[in-house]
């Protein structure tokens, strides 16, 4: 599959697995999402550029590196990612946020978009959307969509899990777009749940069922 990335780092794997395990509570699954992207992001930033600066210890001067390149702005989706952005916002506490609030209609799956609120200059910033689950791919296109109509013209997706139906969507719509994942599970349901999965995210994070 061009285009997606696919994690296999040893600990994102056992972090993984506690994640979708039905007898983890909200606190861990919390916890476990917020780990999850941190180790994502440091995965996907590896090819980030850097330009080297002078720097002075309290005994020399020496050459060090700093972070270089495009800005970053994190989009999470509501209201999963917001878990995603409060981890990576640590690790790159120079990101802007934009907010895009979609959720699944029940019965029929369209995303449903119901809030956009983006950093004035995403056109020239890149932007890492973030939702922990990739199923139909239909509320990641209408992010992707919501982005390229505000001049965004780089961005990559960062999924915990993402469903073969979803990357194949999102791929179909936007072939350019990365995706980052950490799990490609085996197919949805009848409900559009990922099978295996972890169930419903949000209520999983937020308590909410
Ligand atoms: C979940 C999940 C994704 C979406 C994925 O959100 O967090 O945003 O479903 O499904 P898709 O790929 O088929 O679009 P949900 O719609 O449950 O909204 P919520 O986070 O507000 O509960
Ligand atoms: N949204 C979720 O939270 N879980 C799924 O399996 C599919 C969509």
């Amino acid at each position: 599959m061009p285009n997606v990335h696919i994690f296999d780092h040893p600990l994102i794997l056992h972090k993984l697995t506690i994640l979708r395990d039905k007898r983890t509570g909200h606190k861990e699954f919390r916890e476990l999402t917020e780990e999850l992207a941190m180790l994502m992001a440091f995965e996907a930033t590896r090819t980030h550029p850097v330009r080297e600066i002078a720097v002075e210890t309290p005994l020399a001067r020496t050459t060090g590196w700093s972070i270089a390149g495009q800005e970053i702005a994190l989009v999470p989706i509501l209201r999963a990612g917001l878990v995603m952005e409060s981890a990576i916002g640590r690790l790159i506490p120079t990101a802007r946020v934009g907010h895009i609030g979609i959720y699944r209609e029940h019965d029929t799956l369209q995303p449903v978009s119901y809030f956009v609120k983006l950093p004035p200059d995403i056109a020239e910033r890149e932007a890492m959307i973030l939702d922990p689950m990739l199923a139909t791919g239909g509320s990641t296109v209408a992010a992707i969509d919501t982005l390229k109509q505000h001049g965004c013209r780089s961005m990559t997706v960062m999924a915990i899990i993402s469903a073969p139906e979803g990357i194949r969507k999102v791929h179909g719509a936007h072939p350019e777009v990365d995706i980052y994942t950490a799990a490609v599970d085996s197919h949805l349901n009848e409900k559009g749940y990922i099978l295996p999965g972890l169930g419903d995210a949000g209520d999983r994070l937020f308590g909410t069922k």
